[in-house]
Parts: C-alpha cells; sequence; structure tokens
C-alpha cells in the first residue's frame, strides 16, 4: 500500500518556494494516495523561537494547507507534537544512527554556521525526528522540495538499518522522496544562486502565501534580472539565474514547463514578461491568502481540524509503536 507523509516547519511565513516546491504537489497528489500531512512543529524548536509566535504559527500552516487544497477529511492533518510516537521513534532511531552520517547533513553545517559548539543538540538530531516522522507511519511517498533530498536519503539508511538490525526486512519501508513540479528549488528574487527561504532578511527576496497583490506585484517588479531579453531556448538560460529563476516561477504557477513560456515570450523584455508574472502570480495566490486570511478567524475550527488529524494520526502512530516495542525488546502491557 502506498502512503504519503510530508510537512512543513512553521517557522515564520509559507513564501512561493514551500508552494511550489511542496503544497501544490500536495494537493495533487491528495487524489492519488492516502495521505498524511504534518505541521512538524517539534521541528520548529530547533531554532530561536517566540513560544505565542510559534503557536500563531501552527495554525497559520494548518491554515495555508487548508488554504491550498489539502482536503482534511480525506486526509489526515496534524500537528507533530499531538502524536507522542515521533518523539519516541526519534530516540529510538537517535540509537540506530552513527554520528558519521549526521556529520555529511549540509543542512546541519549551513545552520550551524561558524560557532558549530554552540548550536543544539535538536539541530543535529532534525534529519533523525524527520525519519521517524515518515516511518511512524511506514510511509511509502515523501513530496519536497529539492533541498531535503539528503534527508530522505538519512531516513532511508536509518530505515534499512533498523530493519537490518532486527532482522526484520521489510519492516519498515525505505521512502521514495517525490520532488516533482517545474520547480523544486524556487531561489530568491533578490540573488538567482541563493535559495529562497524565510530566513532571508531581505522580505523582497521571498514572495509571501500572505502578501496582497500590491506587494507581490511590487516585488516582483523589483526582482533581480539581467539586461538581456527573454531566450527562446532552455539552455540559453543556463547563465542567467535570475532569468531562469522567473521563468520558472512562471511555468510551475501557470502548469506549464519553461519551454512553453519561453516559446510564448521569447524576445519579450523583462519589463513586460514581470508585469504578466505579476498577475499570473496574483491570480493564483490571492485566493490561497484570502482563504488564509479567512480560517485564521476560525481558530476553533483550525484547533478541531488539528484534534481530528491527531486522533487518527495517533491510531496508526500507536500501532507502529507497538510493533516497534515488540521488536527492541521493550515490555509494553
Ligand atoms: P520548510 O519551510 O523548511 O519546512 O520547508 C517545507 C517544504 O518546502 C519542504 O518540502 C521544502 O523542500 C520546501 N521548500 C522550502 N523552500 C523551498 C524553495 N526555495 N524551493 C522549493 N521548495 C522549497
Ligand atoms: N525537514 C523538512 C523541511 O524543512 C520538514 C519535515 C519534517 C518533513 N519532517 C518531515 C518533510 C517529514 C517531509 C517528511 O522542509
Amino acid at each position: 500500500m502506498n502512503r504519503i507523509f510530508s510537512g512543513m516547519q512553521p517557522t515564520r511565513q509559507l513564501h512561493l518556494g514551500n508552494y511550489l516546491g511542496a503544497l501544490k504537489n500536495w494537493v495533487r497528489l491528495q487524489d492519488q494516495f492516502e495521505a498524511i500531512f504534518c505541521v512538524v512543529d517539534l521541528h520548529a524548536l530547533t531554532i530561536d523561537h517566540d513560544p505565542e509566535t510559534l503557536r500563531n504559527n501552527i495554525r497559520a500552516v494548518t491554515a495555508a494547507y487548508v488554504a491550498a487544497g489539502i482536503d482534511p477529511e480525506k486526509n489526515i492533518l496534524f500537528n507533530q507534537s499531538a502524536v507522542p510516537g515521533h518523539a519516541e521513534l526519534n530516540w529510538i532511531f537517535a540509537c540506530h544512527t552513527p554520528l558519521g552520517w549526521l556529520n555529511r547533513m549540509t543542512q546541519f553545517k549551513e545552520k550551524a554556521g561558524k560557532h558549530r559548539e554552540n548550536a543544539v543538540l535538536g539541530l543535529y538530531a532534525y534529519p533523525v525526528l524527520m525519519a521517524a516522522d515518515i516511518l511512524l507511519y511506514k510511509a511509502t511517498h515523501v513530496p519536497v522540495g529539492e533541498d531535503q533530498k539528503q534527508h530522505l536519503e538519512l531516513a532511508r539508511d536509518i530505515g534499512g538499518a533498523f530493519n537490518r538490525y532486527y532482522k526484520r526486512d521489510d519492516f519498515f519501508p525505505l521512502p521514495e522522496p517525490q520532488i516533482l513540479g517545474e520547480a523544486t528549488r524556487v531561489m530568491s528574487l533578490r540573488d538567482g544562486t541563493k535559495k529562497m527561504s524565510k530566513s532571508d532578511e531581505s522580505d523582497y527576496s521571498r514572495i509571501n502565501l500572505t502578501d496582497d497583490a500590491d506587494t507581490i506585484a511590487l516585488k516582483i517588479r523589483k526582482a533581480k534580472t539581467d539586461p538581456e531579453p527573454l531566450p527562446e531556448t532552455v539552455e540559453e538560460l543556463e547563465k542567467r539565474p535570475e532569468a531562469d529563476n522567473l521563468v520558472t516561477i512562471y511555468a510551475a504557477l501557470a502548469d506549464s514547463s519553461r519551454s512553453a513560456v519561453l516559446a510564448e515570450h521569447a524576445g519579450s523584455q523583462f519589463s513586460g514578461f514581470k508585469s504578466a508574472l505579476a498577475d499570473l502570480a496574483v491570480a493564483k495566490l490571492g485566493p490561497i491568502a484570502a482563504e488564509m486570511k479567512r480560517l485564521m478567524d476560525e481558530r476553533t475550527e483550525l484547533d478541531r481540524i488539528l484534534q481530528r488529524g491527531a486522533e487518527r494520526a495517533g491510531a496508526i502512530a500507536e500501532k507502529t509503536m507497538g510493533e516497534v516495542k515488540d521488536i527492541v525488546g521493550l515490555l509494553r502491557y
């Protein structure tokens, strides 16, 4: 049986990269798979946070999932900390993860920066918790943006290590990454060589899912470009990261391809292309922002969705944790 699991951290605001790299694909995949979508609030504790803001962000990410088109009845939608199995399986996996594997993780190196000695254990162990998230539900497919590829390979390694150690060949499935669509790595609007990210200090580097139409248009107008008109072929975008990024965003928003976008816009100056892109972005993101805003005022509705999701996720998780405890040799009553 196929089952999807994926999640986003409730840190800061969701942006166009989160939408095109992940959320938009989830909406499509929910019709083909049994799916579990999680707000990974325990992961959000690995960086500096303010408790009241975190609580608010957990609801905001839930609202974004639903506003983008995730059906909370058909799928399971919940927040990670509401199901204790994540933290429990994390520990068991931690006891099967060699430090050497974690030392290779590029995201830890980036996030820890120069002061590695001061980085917290949770940030280092972050990908172990992520493996636990996925395997607690024996998920087979994980739709994510390209930046999560290495973490998913680790999840496969950890699942495989567990299966081998306890001689239970097929206990955990080895989850497949699903890195889908035209925009698997959306870049900053200010620098086409840097990933669009929640933590970039410039708000002009990203389009937030809650930005209004004027802000979206302004950010696209101010986006960095080069002086050349749009080329005819995708190959010609190769050394033009900012042009490539805008064409990629256009293609993903329009459910089209970069080559189809170029076929239509080759020879255009960026001023004209940017205004077409702004119209498209406002048309696609505007309704999501409006629905998010409406849902954020319906706090009891959001909390009800999460509570119901946690009950359904909890039932699956409890079954896996029972099996895991038996396999590793813990007693349960
Ligand atoms: P995060 O905000 O780090 O919790 O990421 C949530 C999801 O969005 C993950 O699947 C990421 O791979 C994806 N994602 C984040 N930033 C980008 C980006 N710039 N381009 C494409 N996908 C992204
Ligand atoms: N690490 C992921 C990110 O930053 C979020 C995440 C946590 C996740 N657990 C997961 C994604 C399990 C997919 C599956 O984007």
